[in-house]
Parts: C-alpha cells; structure tokens; sequence
C-alpha cells in the first residue's frame, strides 16, 4: 500500500490572528503568513493548519463564522487566500484549513432569518430550556424577542446548527467543495464530537455526563464524516480531515477514524498527560492499540502552552521538559501537530493585563477562568518592540507580547546552534531522513523506573522523566538529544534519538 501523505506528516497549527500582520493593523493575516512561508518550509513542516479566517465578527477569535464562503477583511480577501495556497503548494506545503460545522455565527445570515422568524429549524429554538451549560460558562441557552430560546454550546454569538436538518448538511457538503475547489489539502473539523444532540435535548441527568452525555459524540454524527469522506476521495491528491475530537476514551476516539471516516482525530490524551513515563508510556500503548494512524499534539490554541504545562511542579524544567517531550512526540509513529510559537519555546503568558483579554471564557466565566489568550500571544520575530516584528508600523499587537519575548524571538534564535528553533529544525531534518524508512510500529525496551527507550527498526528514543541521570541503551550513534548529555548519561528531562548497534 501506498503509504498516504498524512500519516507521519508534521503539521503547523497557524493561528492566523497571531502569526504574523502584513497590513499593520495589530491582527495576523493571509498575506502576512504568505511572507513567512520560507520560513516554515525552513523549519521542516509537511502541511500548515490555518485556523478561521472566514467573514466573522469575531466573538469567539473567528469560531464564529457569519460567511463560510469568504475571507474577513481583518485576514485579507479570497485571491490572498488562493494566492497564500498557490505559494505555500510551490513551497512544498499543504494547507489544511479550519471546518467549524457545531454552530455559525449568530451574524449568519441564516441565524438573522431565524429571528425574524425564518428558518428556524436551521437551529435549535425551543419554548424550554434544559439544564444544559455552555462550555464556555454560564447556560447553554439565550431568549431571543418572542421569549423562546436557543441553544450554543459556546458563546451565545455561537448559536448550534440543527444537524437533523438536511438543510445543514447539503450546506457543509458545499462548503467543502468550495475550499476543496480551491486546492485545500484538508479540513481540521472543530467540535467534530458535537453536531448532533440527543434527540429530545433530555437534561443531563445524574448519571455520569461522560458515559451518556446527551450533548456530545450521538452516534448520527458519524454518517456526516462518511458522507464528507466521500466527497474527499471524489478529489484528487489525498484530501483528508482531521477531527477535534474530545472524548473520555482512545476507544471513543477510534470510532471517528473508521476507514470510511476521517483520516485523523487529534489524540489530546497525550496532551492531557502529567510529565510521567509511565503516563507516557499508558497513552502510548492505548493509542497504538486503539487507533489505526496515531495524531499527537502537545499544544493548540485553546490549551496552556506544554512549556508551561510542564513546570507545575517545577518551574524551572519547563523549557527542558518541552523539548524532551517534542523530540519523544516525534519519534512515535504517526503524524504530529505543532503549535506556532512552540518552536520559540515559547510560554504560556500568565500575566496579561485583564483589560487586555480577549477570549469569551474570560468574560462568561466573570474572570474566574482566565481563558486561552496565553497562548495566543502574537509571536515575536524580531528582538525590537513595538511588536517585535509581528507588524510592520506602530500598532500594537491585538494582545501585548511581554518583554521576555525579545530574547525569544526568531531573529535572536536563528543560527543560535542552543537554541529551541535550531533543535527543532534538527529534529524535523532528522525526522524527515528517518520517517519513511523505520517501521510504524514500535517495541519498548527494558528501561528504568520514570525512564522510556523504544525502538522503531534502527531508531531509539529515550526519555528521562526521573530525577536521576541514567545511562542509555546501547548504540551506534547519538543522532540528536534535546539537552546535554553527559557522556553516556542521559540527564533528568531530556530525550535522545539514538542509531541501534546493529
Ligand atoms: C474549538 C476551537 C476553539 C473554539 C471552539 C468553539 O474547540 O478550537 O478555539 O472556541 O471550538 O468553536
């Protein structure tokens, strides 16, 4: 069999509002990641993942989609779009692009009919509501004028399409092909668990949400992706769909990666899982067990940033833990996602100014939550502010990059031969040399207590989550470590790709 483009691609999550400005408005743009395109083929990516870009009024960063069919003019316009793929498909880059299906925006004109009475099953109107809550805080229900209600999982300018309409569904068939027709090479499906609900909408009862939950993953939802799958395969050039798909269990998870569904679903056990080798290792084993190609991500737009995820307990080790943990990340078999700005080592910022926050989290949650603008922080470039060379003029960036960002920036890391950005460029070169001549699979290794070494063919990882420096296995060669070792001690916090003697 031919083995598909995707399943060891390394994917780079664009959040476009955050990745780089070429109109000087203080936002990201298409043309501004078009600029940087060099950039990304440099550091060794297969694919980019652009989040929303679509005609928005943006409640919720652009998850709040008003035209499903045209670019906000805060982004750019359509042939920015199409000149952005023209040159990243040159570049030797595929483009996925964001598919957000649970909900519109409720400037939709769809939704806007629906209040003046139109259209209405389009959404979920009811005279009642149940005791559903938003994710984002507070109830899941908004009264409109005529005292009914309706239902957003999110934020009330999310409303919920109604997927028992065929309306809907024609409706994102289009959509698909519209982008397809414009040379996407693939979709990444928000909220892919979500779309239908339990018929009925009954209350969440006192049973446990997480087995039986009304809200999420009914199992209607898989006929869209067997339908959306066809309509990939009608297309030339491996098209293919990525699912966010949150669920309890990697067994949950596996039913959206059928053969006749999407090609991938984000693992975020793995993303979820404390610095611990033998969580590690847990969700290593289920996720080779229960999925047939594995997707492992470490951190996205809606998560604290892994470098600060994984300094809970230690906050010194955060930079070292983040770079053991990638270079494991990307000797498992399977595809990777990447973050913008994790290649800076970038943290999450924990200290933006209240008035400066921007997520819908922050407000429903009455500032209890702080929500995800941490990890949106637009990245730095350039050592010099104003923004660091995110934009060009003197606007500053839609949310304020702290001053700890000059040293990390691009211009200060390149050709730093110690620095985050140069390790990941090795590990990616080295991946790519690797990746199609090691087996899928892969064997685990007698190891010490907190301590991994797998093998996959001539490769061998290891990964010291202990406390400890302990010596590595066996080996011809040290191709790439992602720390100092010391001599044929492998330090605490540090991963190491070795060639197996032979
Ligand atoms: C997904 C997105 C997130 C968004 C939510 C609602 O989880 O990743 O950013 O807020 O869906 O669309």
């Amino acid at each position: 069999m031919d083995i598909p483009w995707w399943r060891d691609a390394v994917v780079y999550e664009i959040y476009v509002r955050s990745f780089a400005d070429s109109s000087g408005d203080g936002v990201g743009d298409l043309a501004g990641v078009r600029e940087r395109l060099p950039y990304l083929r440099d550091l060794g990516v297969d694919a980019v993942w652009l989040t929303p870009f679509y005609t928005s009024p943006m409640a919720d960063g652009g998850y709040d989609v008003a035209d499903h069919r045209d670019v906000d003019p805060l982004f750019g316009t359509l042939s920015d779009f199409e000149a952005l793929v023209a040159a990243a498909h040159d570049h030797g880059l595929r483009v996925i692009v964001d598919i957000v299906p649970n909900h519109s925006s409720s400037a939709h004109p769809w939704f806007q009919a629906a209040l003046r009475g139109e259209g209405r099953e389009r959404y979920l109107f009811r005279d009642r509501t149940n005791n559903w809550k938003s994710t984002f805080g507070g109830s899941a229900w908004t009264r409109v004028e005529d005292g009914s209600y309706y239902l957003h999982l999110f934020a009330p300018e999310q409303p919920d399409f109604n997927w028992r309409n065929p309306e809907v569904h024609g409706e994102f068939l289009d959509i698909l092909r519209f982008w397809l027709d414009r040379g996407v090479d693939g979709f990444r499906i928000d909220v892919a668990m979500g779309l239908y609900k339990a018929e009925g909408l009954p209350d969440i009862g006192d049973q446990s949400f997480k087995a039986v939950s009304p809200v999420w993953g009914q199992p209607e939802v898989h006929d869209v992706y067997r339908d959306w799958r066809r309509v990939l395969d009608g297309y030339p050039g491996e098209r293919m769909a990525v699912g966010e798909v949150w669920t309890d269990s990697l067994e949950d998870l596996a039913l959206y990666v059928r053969p006749d569904e999407l090609h991938q679903s984000f693992n975020f056990a793995w993303l979820q899982a404390p610095w611990s080798a033998a969580a590690f290792r847990k969700v290593i084993d289920d996720t080779l067990s229960s999925v047939p190609f594995a997707t492992w991500v470490l951190s996205n737009h809606d998560v604290v940033r892994h470098r600060t995820r994984y300094a809970a307990d230690d906050p010194a080790a955060g930079p070292a833990r983040a770079k053991a943990a990638v270079l494991t990340m990307l000797a498992l078999p399977g595809s990777a996602y990447l973050y913008q700005g994790e290649e800076l080592g970038l943290p999450e910022v924990t200290d933006l100014p209240d008035a400066a926050r921007q997520d819908p989290i922050f407000y429903q949650s009455n500032g209890e939550l702080p929500g995800r603008d941490g990890c949106r922080v637009p990245i730095p470039w350039t050592v010099d502010p104003p923004s660091h060379g995110f934009s060009p003029g003197a606007v500053p960036p839609w949310l304020p990059q702290p001053a700890a960002f000059a040293e990390l920036s691009v211009e200060k890391q390149e050709g730093d031969a110690g620095s985050t950005l140069e390790f990941y460029r090795r590990a990616l070169a080295c991946r790519r040399d690797l990746v199609r001549s090691i087996p899928y699979t892969l064997e685990w290794l007698k190891s010490p207590e907190g301590v991994l070494f797998f093998t996959r063919g001539p490769l061998i990882c290891a990964l010291n989550c202990g406390d400890r420096p302990v010596r590595l296995p066996e080996h011809d060669e040290v191709l790439l470590a992602s720390g100092p070792l010391r001599g044929d001690l492998l330090p605490p916090d540090t991963a190491a790709w070795l060639r197996r003697a032979s």
